[in-house]
């Protein structure tokens, strides 16, 4: 992994493979190596870029700077932004980003359309949050910084993984709870205010010209097919894929099949 200097961010990031670039933003509460089947496969053919963002994996303030109180979405792609300009890539990227990803891609295609080749929503929602739900995450922020992460895996995966995932590859399941688990109480926290406050994108969904690729797992309970068929309709040059076998970490979960879907994508664009 490099390690860019970002102002007073330290941003490390996985870029391998030459080609059109391809950069890949993950989940809430991970890192990049949610990422790692599809770095290995599309870097044959695509330069791959997987940062962490600020605040998660090996990504936060340089030494002797404060953590962030709240990160909002536009900062996060602020940051990718100058991740590029960092890389030296000035041509469109496509951009593909799951669940928090997917709301942080949103934010970069609002503020650097020209930025963009096509963009890849995964797993997501367009929707603010309701409020009951943005309460629920300032809460449980303070609980993270009170008591750390140690709850999150138990919380969290029966909810992001399919029935299927848990029984039959527990070691989905393993790898992505000691991501959560080795991931900083202050980066969780300012990531769920952010959250909280990221405003509905819905009506920015008719303005996306960019080609699009809408992919949900089908046991997706938190953003669910019906949902990102929505999206996808709500987009002028967009098209659904369904991924079986999967449920909100279908990257992770179905790799093979998320893999198929990005590689014919791109190669059609
Ligand atoms: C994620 O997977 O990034 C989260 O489910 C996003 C969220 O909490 O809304």
């Amino acid at each position: 992994m490099k390690i860019l200097t970002l102002g007073n961010l330290n941003l490390a990031v996985a870029d391998c493979g030459q080609g059109t670039p391809l950069v890949l933003v993950h989940g809430f509460p991970l890192d990049h190596s949610m990422w790692h089947a599809q770095l290995d496969v599309l870097s044959a053919q695509y330069c791959v870029i997987a940062p962490d963002l600020r605040g998660f994996g090996r990504s936060g303030p340089i030494d002797g700077t404060a953590p962030d109180a709240t990160t909002t979405m536009r900062q996060f792609a602020d940051d990718l932004a100058a991740m590029l300009d960092a890389l030296q890539i000035d041509e469109p990227v496509v951009l593909a980003g799951l669940s928090m990803g997917g709301y942080i891609a949103l934010a970069f295609q609002k503020a650097y359309a020209d930025r963009l080749k096509a963009l890849i929503l995964m797993d997501t929602r367009s929707s603010a949050d309701a409020p009951e739900v943005a309460a629920g995450r300032l809460t449980t922020a303070e609980t993270i910084l009170a008591e750390g992460p140690g709850s999150l895996p138990e919380n969290m995966l029966p909810k992001l993984l399919s029935k299927a995932t848990q029984q039959e590859h527990p070691h989905v399941g393993e790898a992505l709870g000691n991501v959560m688990l080795r991931t900083s109480p202050q980066g969780i926290a300012a990531a769920l205010r952010g959250m909280a406050q990221r405003p509905d994108a819905t009506t920015q969904l008719g303005a996306i010209t960019c080609p699009t690729l809408v992919v949900v797992g089908e046991e997706d309970a938190v953003s669910p097919p019906e949902e990102m068929q929505q999206i996808a309709a709500a987009i002028p040059d967009a098209r659904l894929v369904v991924i079986p076998s999967a449920g909100h970490m279908s990257p992770a979960e179905n790799p093979a099949a998320v893999n198929a879907a990005l590689l014919e994508f791109l190669g059609n664009l």
